[in-house]
């Protein structure tokens, strides 16, 4: 696990909890499961949707062994669409070891990323969830679908746009957050209003957070973010830094390079100082902000607790992220 969460020992417990009963479900007899799924639950992910998921119950009458369990599925879930997407993107690296499309090949990933799914549906038949969170779950994978076929649609798109950006990150990455909160309160009987609340600042941290990765993405250090930099814009996918440059470009400097639709690593370089130079990192950072800022609002309307001190000191530390 990364260190994200080490100065909450109770946390970093609940979280070992949480990866210990997802290495059990990826034991079968067929061992590439294991093997290939193994080294992401080992390297250093950050757990943040497991996390937020026990931080919202813990507003309401909490179980630990149940509440554990359904933030195993969460991660279990955001490990799966991690599979596949490194698939679409032809992704080598993740969580600072060759992914499994890059080591198993693509036919194993395809299983495998299917094979975590289904022990998502196990794992939640097994406890009596409260059916509304089995439909919300159900919704947030759509989403995640259908965002992820979207944003693959509009690669090179030159009509790309912030109204079509915001929907492919709300539904790519802040649907599964906002379920996180939302599910780990309702699934601890908090009232309907204080649920919402709380799903509210998940849909806000996870625009934040999709908005920071894609800034990474421009700036970030391979090394650090244990992913590869720069996959975003060789890939076709135009994210805020590039949508607001474009916007500022009246010399059509950007267009020019991006008309080609494949980019050497020099054109690459000239893209990132042009997104520099016309202020899309400085103003796609700033929109990040304006989400966190929100959220900060909704967090100080919840009830005075340790989950609320958790959240307030956490989410800063997300903005200021370089992995
Ligand atoms: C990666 O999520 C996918 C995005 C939504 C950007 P994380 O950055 O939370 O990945 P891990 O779990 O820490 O590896
Ligand atoms: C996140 O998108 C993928 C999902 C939320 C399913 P990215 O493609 O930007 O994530 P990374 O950068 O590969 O982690
Ligand atoms: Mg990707
Ligand atoms: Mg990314």
């Amino acid at each position: 696990m990364s260190k994200f969460w080490e100065d909450y020992p109770q946390i970093v417990e609940e979280l070992d909890n949480v990866n210990t009963l997802i290495k059990k479900r990826i034991q079968t007899r067929e061992k590439y499961i294991e093997e290939s799924i193994l080294p992401m639950v080992e390297g250093g992910g950050k757990m943040l949707r497991p996390a937020f998921l026990l931080l919202a119950g813990k507003f309401g009458n909490y179980a630990p062994e149940k509440m554990q369990n359904l933030a195993a599925v969460v991660e279990m879930l955001h490990l799966a669409t991690l599979v596949h997407d490194d698939i679409i993107d032809e992704a080598k690296l993740r969580r600072g070891c060759e992914t499994i499309q890059s080591k198993y090949g693509k036919e194993y990933a395809v299983y495998i990323g299917d094979f975590l799914f289904c022990q998502c549906l196990l794992m939640l038949s097994e406890y009596d969830y409260t059916t509304e969170n089995m439909r919300d779950l159900s919704k947030a994978i759509a989403r995640i679908c259908m965002s992820e076929i979207k944003q693959y649609s509009l690669r090179y798109a030159k009509n790309m746009n912030l109204r079509n950006y915001i929907r492919i990150i709300s539904g790519k990455t802040a649907a599964l957050f906002a379920m996180s909160f939302y599910g780990g309160a309702k699934e601890t009987q908090c009232d309907e209003k204080l649920a919402r609340l709380l799903g509210k600042i998940g849909y806000q941290i996870g625009m934040a957070f999709q908005i920071i990765d894609d800034l990474l993405d421009y700036k970030g250090d391979t090394a650090l973010l244990g992913k590869s930099a720069q996959r975003d814009l060789k890939r076709g996918y135009y994210t805020l830094p590039l949508i607001y440059a474009l916007e500022k470009d009246k010399e059509k400097e950007i267009p020019q390079i991006l008309a080609s639709c494949s980019f050497t690593n020099e054109e690459v370089e000239k893209i990132i100082q042009l997104v520099q130079k016309y202020d899309g990192l400085t103003k796609a950072q700033s929109v990040a902000d304006r989400y966190v800022f929100k959220a900060f609002e909704n967090i100080k309307k919840l009830p005075d607790c340790e989950s609320k001190e958790v959240l307030s000191v956490v989410i800063p530390k997300l903005l200021q992220r370089r992995y």
